[in-house]
This record gives structure tokens, C-alpha cells and sequence, in this order.
């Protein structure tokens, strides 16, 4: 086989994922795939399922059948700390930032799967990115304002040095100026060289970043294409992306 075979294989594959929470299956038969060097969106109103997609890759819940692959393996029965080693790392829903803590150690945090060898160096490449957290190194992370801590939350996924980043909802709860710079950071962050899955209710900035998107109803992928085809799209748009 050639090596460009290899490069035909997703980065990341939901081949037919169903999840459940006790009775209630939140995710039905979902099929997603990443290729790397790509920005995919998720798109999708509250309660669609989209945080349950994503923290299934970690594998919380489980898939309950189907298979979620990275690189080709199923990786559904791996466990979670073996998972996050492999190169994929999630800015959570809500930032989840360590409160207590200042932003240089909420880096620390980051570094986790990876060890703290390449700390000094990562850390001084997120202070140039974000240079607002390099004023604030060591303030107590809680302090900040909901935009700096979404900064800190992405920082920090850099730090483990993904070659694929799940952003759940980065822009939720902050000022337009804000989402603004949200999403020119994750535009530099794709052009490091970064994978992106993006998930978002903010239909209209998530589609004009990526370059596919997928829809979210009920726990099931309802549509997929390219973004700019759905944004196009007068029956898309009001139906699904709460645009007109
Ligand atoms: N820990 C949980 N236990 C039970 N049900 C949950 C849990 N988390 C989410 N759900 C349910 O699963 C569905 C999908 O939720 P979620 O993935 O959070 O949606 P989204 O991120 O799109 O808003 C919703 O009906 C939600 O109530
Ligand atoms: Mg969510």
C-alpha cells in the first residue's frame, strides 16, 4: 500500500455510534468523520447531544454500539487516560477551568498527558497568543473575566500538544467583541496546524470557520455538507441553523 492510502484513513470516525444515558439514548446512529488538517463543524440546538458526542470520545458514555475510531482503531473500549495520550484534547463546555488555581498552573494542568519537558517553551508560544495571560500568569484563574477564562481553557488544551482539539461551545455566554477573537484564535490555532472539531449553537460564525459542518437533531446527524453550502441555503438555514 502507498502512503497516501494512510492519509484516506479519518483522523477521528463515528461509524453508526448509539449512547445512552440509563434508558434515554442520547446519541442514535451517528456517523462522523475528521480528516486531519481539517476544521469540522457540529452545529446543533441545546440538548441535540453534541457535548454527549464529543465527551464519548473519552468515553463518557460509552458508545453502546458502533465504533468510535482514531487513526482506524477503535478506541470506544479504550480507557480514557490512554485516549487523551493519543493526540486529542477537548476545551470543554463552560470552560471548566480549575477556579482555585492560577492561569500558569491551569497550564501546568494541561500538560498531563504529555509531561512537563516541553512546559517553558509551550507555555511562552500560548503567552503570545494570548498575551492577556501572560499579564494575569499568576492570578487566580476564577478571577478573570469569561473571556479570558475561555482563553485559559484553550491555552491549557494546547499545552498537551493535540494534534486534534474538541471545542464544546467556546463563544457560549460571552460578549460579541469576545466570540469575535474566540473564533480568530481557533482561526490561528488551525493555521499551527491543528485539527479542529467544532461544536456550536452559533451557527453562522462556526459555518463561516469551517470548511464541512454537520447538523445535530435529537441525538442524530440530520444533515451534513460543505459549510458554505449550508449557510447558502434559504430552507437549512431557517429550519436548522436559527438563521433567516
Ligand atoms: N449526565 C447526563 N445524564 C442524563 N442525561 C443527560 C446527561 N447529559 C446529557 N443528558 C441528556 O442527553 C441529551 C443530550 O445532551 P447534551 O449532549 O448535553 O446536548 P447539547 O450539548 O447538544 O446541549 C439531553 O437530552 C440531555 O438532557
Ligand atoms: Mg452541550
Amino acid at each position: 500500500m502507498s502512503q497516501s492510502s494512510d492519509t484516506q484513513v479519518p483522523l477521528l470516525e463515528f461509524a453508526g455510534v448509539h449512547a445512552h444515558y440509563g434508558a434515554v439514548e442520547a446519541l442514535k446512529a451517528v456517523n462522523v468523520h475528521i480528516s486531519a488538517g481539517e476544521i469540522v463543524s457540529l452545529i446543533g440546538a441545546n440538548g441535540a447531544g453534541k457535548t454527549t458526542l464529543l465527551s464519548s470520545i473519552f468515553g463518557a458514555p460509552r458508545a453502546s454500539s458502533g465504533k468510535i475510531l482514531h487513526r482506524g482503531e477503535d478506541i470506544s473500549h479504550m480507557p480514557t487516560s490512554r485516549i487523551s495520550r493519543r493526540g486529542i484534547a477537548l476545551v470543554p463546555e463552560g470552560r471548566q477551568i480549575y477556579q482555585e488555581m492560577s492561569v500558569e498552573e491551569n497550564m501546568m494542568m494541561g500538560t498531563t498527558p504529555i509531561g512537563m519537558a516541553h512546559f517553558e517553551e509551550d507555555r511562552n508560544t500560548m503567552f503570545e497568543l494570548f498575551p492577556r495571560l501572560k499579564e494575569r500568569r499568576n492570578q487566580t484563574a476564577g478571577t478573570m473575566s469569561g473571556g479570558e477564562q475561555q482563553m485559559l481553557a484553550i491555552a491549557r488544551a494546547m499545552m498537551a500538544r493535540p494534534e486534534l482539539i474538541l471545542f464544546d461551545e467556546p463563544s457560549l455566554g460571552l460578549a460579541p467583541l469576545i466570540v469575535k477573537r474566540v473564533f480568530e484564535v481557533l482561526r490561528e490555532i488551525a493555521a499551527m496546524g491543528k485539527t479542529i472539531f467544532l461544536v456550536e449553537q452559533n451557527a453562522n460564525h462556526a459555518l463561516k470557520l469551517s470548511q464541512r459542518a454537520y447538523v445535530m437533531v435529537n441525538g442524530r446527524i440530520h444533515l451534513s455538507g460543505d459549510s458554505a453550502a449550508l449557510l447558502d441555503n434559504q430552507d437549512v438555514r431557517k429550519a436548522y441553523l436559527g438563521l433567516h
